[in-house]
């Protein structure tokens, strides 16, 4: 998914071939100054404070007005020079983001495919000539001979830096101020590692460590609620304070994700405390990233070892966290890999503390539908290789549906859901209905299989049905 022809700008009638917009015409429907505006307020609130509004876009312009307020003023009644300096990036940043035909910008925009752009300011400059006393006109353009260049980079997959120039206007056309604004740009499915060798850009870290952060903050606030599904006093503290703005964020759009991950978390601390209650002594933690599971397990059975996968970047984070934290003594080893290149049953065949020869329990939570369907099904069956076939040995991991992760809704309360993941750029790319059939080209049996309401009862035309838990074990005893 990560190259597309860039066709001809004027041709109204022509899409990629998967339906994507090609031009102008098609594209501008993201970028209708109403809708846009709406965006901006519900994902940047401090823009909404401001009362930041887009007034026209065109293909490579775009403008916007920031009225004169008591919120965007200071106590000499001028507009705040950062406040103008906020204007500036958001009007810039719609500019770039019309020139980038088919690709929506992620966390702005709805996102439901693989193809989007990430897009950050990396640094800016504004000359401020006067001060501004008067609504204010925010004028941002990208250059016409630039935007054929900008699309083939992004859509080559490269990193680029781009300088958008920005002018503030007074309404009677004076010029208050200037600036230059530059703008990190790259297509969403190019930020993570192209080869093993490769660590990934700072902003990919932030995205996964965004990612780790906000479902630690939101299955720890389990504990807060009347008759919890488990006990969790780690992952809210593990979160820290930016899992717990990502969690307020994710729960104002998506209140069902609460019930959703406590669900997850509670069926599988049950079956991972079966497992280990028939003797299993060895979990792996396949992308383990903030999960506490380890320590809150420490107490009640002791004397498991605990081989915790996730890429190199994530350990790291992962042990950070935890030297803040008081934490029980537990047999655990983090290992670092990337499922993109590596194999887990190598990397741990290859280890003394490892045994092949004994059942071992693997867990692979939030993890299945985040990786396109071709590495999705690579990586389930290298997860399926580690079982060993040993009759005790089992696999846990939870699954959308194929038509969630196609973002086709049969209702509006899927449709809001759906949405709502959209638009806070956690797009799901991977699912299947028939995780039987999946995993029975890997030789192995799915044992249970749950919906995610199966411990509280929620809506039935809700998405809880298009979530699910899979208990999977060797298709016969050894
Ligand atoms: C949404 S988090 C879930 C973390 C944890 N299982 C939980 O439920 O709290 C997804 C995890 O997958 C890891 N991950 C993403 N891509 C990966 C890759 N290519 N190789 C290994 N781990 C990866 C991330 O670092 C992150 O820890």
């Amino acid at each position: 998914m990560t190259s597309r022809p860039v066709t001809a700008l004027n041709d109204s009638t022509d899409h990629a071939s998967d339906g994507r917009s090609t031009n102008w015409t098609q594209h501008k429907r993201l970028y209708q100054p109403e809708q846009l505006t709406q965006l901006l307020v519900e994902g940047v609130p401090a823009a909404k404070r401001a009362d930041i509004r887009y007034t026209s876009v065109d293909e490579g312009a775009c403008e916007s007005l920031l009225p004169l307020t008591l919120a965007s003023s200071n106590q000499f009644g001028t507009h705040q020079a950062t406040v103008v300096a906020l204007a500036g990036d958001y009007t810039g940043g719609a500019a770039l983001g019309t020139v980038l035909f088919g690709a929506p910008l992620l966390g702005f925009h709805l996102v439901h495919g693989t193809d989007s752009a990430c897009l950050w300011l990396a640094k800016f400059e504004i000359e401020y000539h006067r001060p501004s006393s008067d609504d204010l006109f925010v004028r941002a353009s990208v250059p016409e001979a630039a935007h054929e260049g900008i699309r083939e980079r992004f859509w080559k997959g490269a990193p680029s830096l781009i300088p958008i120039g920005v002018r503030f206007y007074c309404p009677q056309g004076e010029l208050v101020a200037e600036g230059q604004f530059v703008y990190y740009l790259r297509h969403s499915g190019h930020m993570a590692p192209s080869s093993p060798e490769k660590k990934g850009g700072v902003m990919w870290h932030h995205m996964l460590k965004a990612s780790a952060r906000l479902i630690a903050n939101v299955r720890g606030r389990e504990s807060g609620r009347e008759l919890p599904l488990y006990e969790d006093s780690y992952s809210r503290e593990a979160a820290g304070k930016h899992g717990e703005i990502l969690g307020q964020r994710f729960l104002a759009v998506l209140p069902q994700l609460q019930d959703m991950v406590a669900a997850r978390t509670r069926a599988l601390d049950d079956q991972m405390l079966a497992a280990m209650d028939a003797g299993v002594r060895q979990v792996v933690v396949v992308g383990a990233g903030l999960d506490f599971r380890p320590f809150r397990m420490a107490q009640t059975h002791p004397g498991v070892r605990y081989f915790e996968l996730d890429l190199p970047i994530m350990l790291a984070e992962r042990e950070r966290v935890m030297a803040r934290m008081t934490l029980p003594e537990v047999d655990r080893v983090g290992i670092p890999i990337n499922l993109l290149f590596e194999s887990p049953l190598t990397l741990l065949r290859g280890r003394s503390d490892f045994d092949t020869g004994a059942p071992v329990f693997v867990s692979f939570e939030g993890c299945s539908m985040y990786f396109e369907d071709g590495d999705a099904e690579r990586i389930l069956a290298g997860l399926a290789a580690l079982l060993g076939g040993h009759s005790d040995s089992r696999l846990w991991l939870d699954l959308v549906s194929e038509r969630v992760a196609r973002g086709e809704a049969e209702n509006a309360a899927e449709r809001a859901f759906l949405d709502g993941m959209a638009k806070l750029g956690e797009p799901f790319v991977y699912g299947t209905d028939d995780a039987s059939a999946l995993f029975a080209g890997f030789g192995l049996r799915v044992l249970d299989e749950t919906r995610s309401d199966c411990f509280r009862p929620q809506p039935e035309d809700g998405v809880f049905a298009q979530y699910r838990f899979a208990l999977v074990g060797p298709e016969r005893e050894r």
